[in-house]
């Protein structure tokens, strides 16, 4: 093989891993939010900064996931958004604003842990 032949292999070779590569990154890209680290609440009352995984990991809160997730019924499903029914006119279940407020604010109440004060979850 000469040396031209060779280089043409070679560039070939590249583009090819190129093409494999992106294609490979968009597809794991678009698979994202499975299971989210953070969660930003953009609200008017500030800001709402969500540790999901600390919530949920075991070496974190260890919440399983049923106990926010209430439409999961069967462990390892992929649980929708909450707001899929709780749109923010209450009109189909309670408004999205009221669970979410009740659901986190319960919790950190009754377990003694966590906060409950307005500026505490609204800091940005
Ligand atoms: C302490 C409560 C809590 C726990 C525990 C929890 N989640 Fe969530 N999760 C939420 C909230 C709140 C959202 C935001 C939903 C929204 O914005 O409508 C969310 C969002 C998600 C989303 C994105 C949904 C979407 O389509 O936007 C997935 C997927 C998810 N959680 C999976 C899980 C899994 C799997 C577990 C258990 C390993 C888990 N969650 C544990 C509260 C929790
Ligand atoms: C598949 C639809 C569906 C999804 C998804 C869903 N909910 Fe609900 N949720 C309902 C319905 C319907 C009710 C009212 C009937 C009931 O209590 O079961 C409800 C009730 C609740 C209540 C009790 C409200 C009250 O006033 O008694 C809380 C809290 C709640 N949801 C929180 C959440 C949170 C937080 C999420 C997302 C992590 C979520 N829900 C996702 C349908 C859903
Ligand atoms: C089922 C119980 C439970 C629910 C539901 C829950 N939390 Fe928590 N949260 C905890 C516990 C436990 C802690 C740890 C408190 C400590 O000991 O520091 C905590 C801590 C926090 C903290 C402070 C430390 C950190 O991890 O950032 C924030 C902020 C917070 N939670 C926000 C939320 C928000 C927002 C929601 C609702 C979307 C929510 N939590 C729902 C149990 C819960
Ligand atoms: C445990 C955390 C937490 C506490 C404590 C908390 N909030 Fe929230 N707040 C949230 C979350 C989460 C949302 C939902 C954002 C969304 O819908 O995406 C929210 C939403 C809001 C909104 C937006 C309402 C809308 O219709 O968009 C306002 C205003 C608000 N909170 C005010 C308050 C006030 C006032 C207090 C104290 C009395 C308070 N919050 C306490 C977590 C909290």
């Amino acid at each position: 093989m000469d040396n031209k032949a060779f280089r043409t292999i070679a560039y070939c070779m590249a583009a090819a891993f190129l093409l494999i590569g992106v294609v490979c990154y968009t597809a794991f890209a678009k698979k994202a939010p499975e299971n989210p680290i953070r969660i930003m609440f953009k609200n008017t009352g500030g800001n709402v900064l969500f540790d999901h995984k600390e919530h949920f990991h075991d070496d974190g809160y260890g919440i399983e996931c049923a106990d926010c997730h209430h439409d999961l019924e069967e462990e390892g499903d992929t649980p929708a958004a909450c707001s899929e029914c709780h749109d923010a006119e209450g009109e189909d279940a309670p408004k999205r604003v009221e669970v979410l407020h009740s659901q986190c604010k319960d919790c950190h109440d009754e377990g003694g842990s966590g906060p409950v004060n307005c500026a505490e979850c609204h800091v940005m």
